[in-house]
């Protein structure tokens, strides 16, 4: 960092962002989260693998939306915005109203009428958006929105958007900063296939750029009640317990089928029971707390260790990574953890009945 102090994701890889001088920077020092090494998930692979967590929870706003969000924000203060809107299942809306907060600019937006997790719906509030509960999900809000963009002076910074893409890819960039290369193969959860689109689009810029030599396999996965791409057709009505990738029609679905062709990866899919089991498996083995749809990445990996996917790359001896990219924060959605778990019973405030319960 040459001596300099770390200011988020612009400061840190201007050169390949579509930001000038004139560029306002509203940051809340996003991005430079940790890749964590897993020593548990690696065993089940094989001798062989080594598998990263990338854990995007660590974000400010808790999520990965964050490095997408600096720069819509800044990009939209540059062209004087006074106001923006995105639809969202939470993430992006609790990132959009801490960064319009920042900005001093006004935020609104659109969700899915009780279908989003408390913690996010919590952030959006105390940020001081305009929240909108629809009797509808998220791609009617999306609808909604484009609409709104179209007759009124108001920025949409759902990741249609470009600047939110090109913020994100900022992601692929540590990734491969902090290994030497990139991975072998890259996991993740696809849901408005945003993220995806980023990630194939950094590695990309890397390696053209020659700071990396490797491209990954790109593993995408879906909830199974709300897997469009997998099912090659839009979902009316999504279901999953993995609220924050409960889509039935991703905004950047070619691109998403991009990523994974030219990697030579698939997009597949996972049930909510794999989706919980991982998440559960993540936190007591791993120590991570990260939220169902980033679990998902965990279940995609698990599916694939049972379908013998990696069996190839264990019998050549060849080290190989996996990285797994945690999305968003355990923390977002307490009420899942809490329902996953029993929730402890009461006891009497006494030494011996406690003595007992601990088992001594
Ligand atoms: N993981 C989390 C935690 C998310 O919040 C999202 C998307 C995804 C994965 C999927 O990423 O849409 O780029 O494929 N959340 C959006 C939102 C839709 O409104 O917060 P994607």
């Amino acid at each position: 960092m040459n001596g300099q102090k770390y200011k988020g994701i612009i400061q840190k890889y201007r050169r390949f962002l579509p930001v000038s001088e004139k560029t306002p920077v509203i940051t809340l020092n996003e991005g430079n989260t940790p890749l964590i090494y897993a020593g548990y998930l690696s065993g089940l692979v094989g001798k062989n693998c080594e598998v990263y967590l990338k854990y995007e929870g660590l974000n400010p706003t808790g999520s990965f939306k964050d490095r997408g969000m600096t720069l819509a924000i800044s990009k939209a203060c540059e062209a004087k915005a006074t106001a923006v809107i995105c639809a969202s299942t939470g993430n992006t809306s609790a990132s959009a109203a801490a960064y319009a907060a920042v900005a001093g600019i006004k935020c609104i937006v659109l969700i899915p009428g009780g279908a989003i997790a408390l913690g996010k719906l919590s952030q959006a509030l105390i940020h001081g958006a305009k929240v909108l509960a629809i009797k509808g999900n998220f791609d009617a809000a999306l609808g909604l929105v484009k609409e709104i963009t179209q007759a009124f002076p108001i920025t949409l910074v759902n990741s249609i958007n470009p600047y939110r893409i090109q913020g994100q890819k900022t992601a692929s960039f540590e990734i491969c900063d902090y290994l030497g290369d990139a991975p072998d193969f890259q996991i993740m959860p696809v849901g408005n296939a945003g993220n995806i689109t980023a990630y194939w689009k950094g590695y990309k810029e890397y390696q053209s750029q020659a700071l990396s030599k490797k491209l990954p396999v790109m593993l995408g996965f879906q909830a199974q009640g709300a897997a469009p791409i997998v099912r090659n057709k839009p979902i009316l009505n999504p279901e999953t317990i993995a609220t924050a990738i409960r889509i039935g029609n991703p905004a950047s679905w070619s691109s998403a089928i991009d990523a994974r062709d030219e990697s030579g990866g698939l997009i597949d899919l996972v049930s909510d029971t794999q989706i919980l089991t991982a998440y559960k498996m993540l936190a007591e083995k791993e120590g991570i707390f990260a939220e169902p749809a980033s679990a998902a990445s965990i279940a995609g990996l698990l599916k694939l260790i049972k379908k013998g996917y990696f069996k190839k790359y264990n019998l050549n001896n060849k080290k190989f990574s996996i990285v797994c990219i945690l999305t968003g924060h355990g923390l977002k959605d307490p009420e899942r953890a809490i329902k996953t778990i029993s929730p402890p019973k009461l006891m009497r405030a006494d030494l011996k009945t406690i003595i007992k319960e601990i088992g001594y």
